[in-house]
């Protein structure tokens, strides 16, 4: 079996992506250091608890494993942290990134597939957003990213690190078989929120403004389910290993949702209504995030079949009903 080093493989993403890469013959080592992530979500392979920052523990993790690749989830995504403590963003993302990117050319393992985000090209209003688009986020999280993204194109001229950038749009939904899910700890994202709203977890989903320049006031977000977006990391990884070189994928559909559309198809999947009250704009939120690429289909083969609404917020549904929900 061909081992590869999954970091953040106890998170949301990093998890499906376990699932997703021992289905397709792999063994996903988990590194994790479980302050976003779950001990219990790591369920295809090895865990192995570290900090990105530790360098001798990643050594020894290389040396133990010999990872043929590294796929690099491992990261703080929040927004609106990012604003208010930029410098847990510098450090956990930047010099965690830096330090994993060190540890892996030390130990020969050169094919590495890079989570990043749509964060990265900041508000570019009105604009299908594709790979060519200028980078210029307005929040410390899309920096951080983007600075990863550089010191990955750094480490390819100097070391031959090749890399697959993925830029994720918004990620939603779960494993329909429920084995892995979203939960985070505090809950930032519409769908769970939402959720927890219908289901009485909590008041009411507040709508973080109404103001803006869209047909319905709200933000328009373009959402890709996590099984979608993990098997793109299969096809990243596969891209890698036949010698196709480095490359920067978007990861979206190309369609945008607004914030009340999403609310709509909730209350019509679940057939419960969504107590919401309206509130002001969250800072450091663009008004339209939309990919307008389709490179990741032409080139890579990906067919993100899985992400419609119904499908994203019916599978969230299902998890967030699940006995495996309530920690
Ligand atoms: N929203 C609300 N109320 C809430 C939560 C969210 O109205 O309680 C709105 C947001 O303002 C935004 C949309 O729902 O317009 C989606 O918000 P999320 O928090 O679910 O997602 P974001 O778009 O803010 O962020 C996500 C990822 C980031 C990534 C970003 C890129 O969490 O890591 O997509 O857009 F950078």
């Amino acid at each position: 079996m061909t081992n590869v080093l999954v970091t953040g493989g106890a998170g949301y993403i990093g998890s499906h992506a376990c699932k997703a890469l021992s289905k397709a013959g792999y063994t996903p080592v988990t590194y994790d250091n479980l302050s976003t992530g779950w001990e219990d979500a790591v369920k295809f392979g090895p865990f192995e608890k570290g900090c990105l920052t530790d360098r001798a523990r990643l050594d020894q993790i290389f040396a133990a494993y010999q990872p043929q690749a590294v796929m690099h989830f491992a990261a703080l995504s929040q927004v609106g942290e990012s604003m208010r403590e930029p410098g847990l963003y510098w450090h956990n993302n930047v010099a965690g990134s830096l330090c994993l990117m060190q540890a892996a050319v030390a130990a020969g393992c050169l094919d590495l597939v890079f989570s990043s985000t749509c964060a990265t090209y900041g508000d570019q209003d009105n604009v299908l957003l594709d790979e060519g688009c200028a980078q210029y986020p307005i929040n410390a999280y899309g920096a951080s990213k983007r600075a990863i993204e550089d010191m990955l194109r750094d480490f390819e001229a100097a070391y031959g690190l090749r890399h697959v950038i993925f830029r994720y749009f918004n990620v939603a939904g779960a494993d329909p078989e429920a084995e892995v899910g979203e939960f985070h700890q505090p809950e930032t994202h519409l769908i769970p929120l939402m959720l927890d709203a219908i289901d009485g977890k909590r008041d009411a989903l507040t709508i973080f403004g109404t103001d803006y320049d869209t047909p319905d006031g709200t933000c328009i977000r373009d959402y890709v389910h996590v099984c979608d977006l993990v098997e793109a990391h299969v096809l990243g990884l596969n891209w890698l290993k036949e010698g196709r070189g480095s490359r920067v994928f978007n990861l979206g559909t190309g369609t945008g949702f607004s914030v009340r559309e999403v609310i709509e198809q909730s209350a019509a999947v679940t057939n419960r209504a969504v107590p919401i009250v309206e509130g002001p704009r969250r800072p450091g939120d663009c008004t339209r995030l939309v990919s307008g690429s389709t490179g990741a289909t032409a080139d890579l083969g990906w067919q993100p079949g899985r992400s419609t609404l119904t499908q994203m917020i019916g599978d969230a549904w299902r998890w967030h009903q699940s006995g495996h929900y309530a920690k």
